[in-house]
């Protein structure tokens, strides 16, 4: 194994994180292969090194500065009592810390687990909502497949994560209560590094253009040029909408970015400003 990257980022081997994580490292510009079985891989265009580790290990190898950066979900920080510093809230890898019960099981809430077992991974978040609701429960600890515990008649209820909800389908498991959200988290270690510290700031700036991108479109439509106040009103834009002369008189063509959760709204208004034609285009990245 050879480690000679300027820059080490843990990610998770194989799980909920995975996929997402190397999703936004390629839209990052990172230009790696990725194999199932194996621990590292360099990336090509950049001195980058990408260390593939079970989930619950990250912080701790961040922590240590093995790793200079890591993708992690918040529970495992949150539940690790490891320093680690949080560069980013990253907008995958959504899910939630639930507690559940065999389908077949009469309890709605978590006061009827007073007394009872419950097996989870992540006994201090556990613990901290139990102590919130008053509820005395004794938690089963257990490193992973949490999800078979009352199947095994090792617990009475479990509290794991639910992203998918197919795992607790498959568990014959329902959902009782939320204990918290959960997502994906850019950490570095507690204190930066200065040598490294401008390729850092490169790799932040990639992912926080990936990730700004995905909440715009881009609009292009013609209107006749009368509508331009209402149009400017509108479609901020960036600065301003950028507005090109048509070669037909009277007409102009507008292109702007538009936020995603505003975009049917504004083609609704746009058309009842004479707007046609408008077309929509993704936007991969965005540097403000
Ligand atoms: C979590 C959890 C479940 C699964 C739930 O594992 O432990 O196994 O995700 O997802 P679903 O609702 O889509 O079925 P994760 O990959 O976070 O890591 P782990 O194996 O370390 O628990
Ligand atoms: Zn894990």
């Amino acid at each position: 194994m050879q480690l000679n990257g300027t820059i080490r980022i843990a990610v998770q081997r194989s799980g909920r994180l995975s996929e997402g994580s190397l999703a936004l490292l390629h839209q990052m510009g990172l230009d790696f292969e990725a194999y199932d079985h194996h621990l590292f891989a360099s990336c090509r265009n950049l001195p980058v090194d990408l260390l593939f580790l079970r989930d619950d290990d990250i912080p701790e190898y961040v922590q240590d500065r093995v790793a200079d950066l890591g993708i992690v979900g918040s529970n495992v920080v949150a539940e690790q009592n490891i320093q680690v510093r949080r560069l980013m809230d990253l907008d995958f890898g959504h899910c939630t810390l639930a507690l559940a019960v065999p389908e077949q099981s009469e309890t709605q809430s978590v006061a009827e687990l007073q007394g009872r077992r419950i097996a989870t991974s992540h006994p201090e978040m556990l613990g901290r909502f139990l102590e919130e609701h008053q509820v005395s429960a004794e938690i089963v600890r257990l490193k992973g497949s949490v999800e078979i515990a009352p199947a095994l008649q090792v617990a009475d209820a479990v509290c794991d994560l639910v992203s998918t909800g197919s795992t607790l389908r498959t568990n014959r498991l329902r959902v009782v209560e939320t204990v918290t959200r959960c997502k994906a988290l850019l950490v570095g270690p507690a204190q930066s590094d200065e040598k490294k510290g401008p390729l850092i700031e490169k790799l932040m700036l990639r992912a926080r253009s990936v990730q700004e991108a995905k909440r715009y479109k881009y609009i292009m439509f013609n209107a006749p040029e009368s509508a331009l106040d209402e149009i400017r009103e509108l479609l901020p834009g960036c600065k301003a909408p950028t507005v090109v002369q048509l070669a037909e008189p009277g007409y102009l063509a507008v292109h702007s970015m538009v936020l995603e959760e505003r975009f049917w709204d504004v083609v609704d208004r746009v058309r009842c400003c004479g707007g046609s034609d408008i077309l929509v285009a993704p936007v991969e990245k965005y540097i403000p």
